[in-house]
């Protein structure tokens, strides 16, 4: 995703850099190449050996090293830079970046540097919470730094309170989105619906389905990667949702319904990934429903097919989970639905459908054709599905 993408971390003296450690190694498995400035505290904590070992890529921790590869090295690590993010970032590292004080190799990159910076505070509570550092942390909001946490808890001194660093795919969604400003989906507005609605039968009880979340949540945050805004309307979900979209979140399939087709308004692309329930019942019962009776009777009313009542030239993209006939099935949806894709898969398959990291899918377009791909992690198959809405953008009014 982010080959030929520079990342660079600079990391600081607190006991969370073994969190900076794991974002290293994520930013490194998503293809991005990644050089490490380490403050000389920050080497207390953990060796640059750690962050060499994992970036292949020799650590920088001395402004006045000789090296090979660089004249002038801070200028050459500021230049490189596609965004750097000081992770964690000291009271004292916030301070010197706040005045403009450059006394070491982080704090000089910093001042040269024309990239975007993402800053993730880590300290006690006390020295977060002082006026001086909270009127540093203000000072580089205003300059246009992307400050990202602290997360409140539980802290090394044993206190409580906002100063733990905040956790990677919070860092990582802020480093993500600064590399996907120029990405295909760069200015678009991508709706996306993900997981399965539920419909209550009493207050204690509802009609549900298997959907974890997974397959909407992956094209939401490969969306997010390729600068698209994304709207994430996430119904009931086994896993968390990716950070870096707008979560609006509902049960039912009047819900998602309603959000819907207000959202998809102003969209370029909707995708359709939710399970909603085809049925609901007629009346939900306000009290719990006692076992007193011996058979107990459902009345459901069908529920509206939300993707077909989306018109405008939205991209319509819609997702077909069939036990049978899948082909034929999935090219009926999409021509009743009105879609410009359908996906379809078999859940039968085994590693395929609910609940799995991987999926296998066939994409149909409205010309019959028909690309069965291979079974693949469903963050690649977001992107597959992602690559075919970019070829139909010039067809969308904005
Ligand atoms: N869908 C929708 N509104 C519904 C039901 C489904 O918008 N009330 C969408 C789903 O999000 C999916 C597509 O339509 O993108 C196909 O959903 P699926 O459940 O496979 O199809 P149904 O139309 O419900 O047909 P059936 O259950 O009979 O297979």
């Amino acid at each position: 995703m982010f080959e030929g993408k520079n990342v660079l971390l600079c990391v600081t003296g607190s006991i969370s850099v073994y969190k900076a450690v794991d974002l290293a190694s994520k930013l490194v498995q998503d293809g991005a190449t990644v050089d490490v400035i380490m403050t000389e505290s920050a080497t207390k904590f953990v060796t640059p050996l750690s962050f060499q070992s994992i970036t292949h890529r020799p650590v920088h921790t001395d402004m006045w090293a000789p090296v090979a590869e660089f004249n002038i090295k801070h200028v050459a690590l500021a230049e490189r830079a596609d965004v750097i993010a000081i992770a964690p970032a000291t009271a004292n590292t916030i301070a010197k970046i706040a005045r403009g004080i450059a006394d070491d190799l982080l704090s000089c990159t910093v001042l040269s540097t024309k990239a975007s910076v993402i800053v993730a505070p880590a300290m006690d509570v006390g020295m977060y919470q002082n006026s001086a550092t909270q009127e540093n942390v203000k000072r580089i909001r205003n300059r246009g730094f992307k400050v990202v946490g602290p997360a409140i808890g539980h802290l090394a001194s044993g206190l409580e309170g906002p100063g733990r660093l905040a956790e990677v795919p919070a860092i990582q969604a802020a480093i993500y989105q600064v590399l996907g400003q120029n990405g295909d989906l760069a200015g678009k507005r991508i709706v996306v619906s993900a997981g399965g609605t539920q419909e209550p039968i009493d207050p204690v009880r509802y009609i549900g389905n298997y959907s974890s979340g997974k397959m909407g949540f992956a094209i939401a945050e490969a969306a997010r990667n390729r600068g698209a805004f994304v709207t994430l309307i996430a119904a009931s979900t086994s896993v968390p949702p990716p950070l870096g979209v707008e979560l609006v979140p509902v049960q039912t399939a009047m819900q998602m319904r309603e959000a819907v087709l207000e959202l998809s308004r102003t969209a370029s692309a909707l995708i359709m990934a939710a399970a909603v329930a085809d049925y609901r019942p007629q009346n939900s019962a306000p009290n719990k429903i006692k076992r007193k009776q011996k058979d107990l009777k459902l009345e459901l009313s069908k529920t509206p097919d939300i993707v077909a009542e989306v018109s405008g030239s939205v991209i319509k993209v819609g997702f077909a989970a069939e036990s049978q006939d899948l082909l034929q099935n999935a090219t009926g949806k999409l021509k009743e639905k009105g879609l410009d894709l359908i996906v379809g898969n078999d859940i039968t398959a085994p590693d395929s459908g609910f609940s799995v990291d991987t999926n296998k899918v066939i994409i149909i377009d409205r010309n019959g054709e028909a690309d069965q791909l291979p079974l693949m992690p469903k963050i690649e198959v977001a992107h597959k599905i992602l690559d075919r809405v970019v070829a139909l953008l010039p067809r969308v009014a904005h």
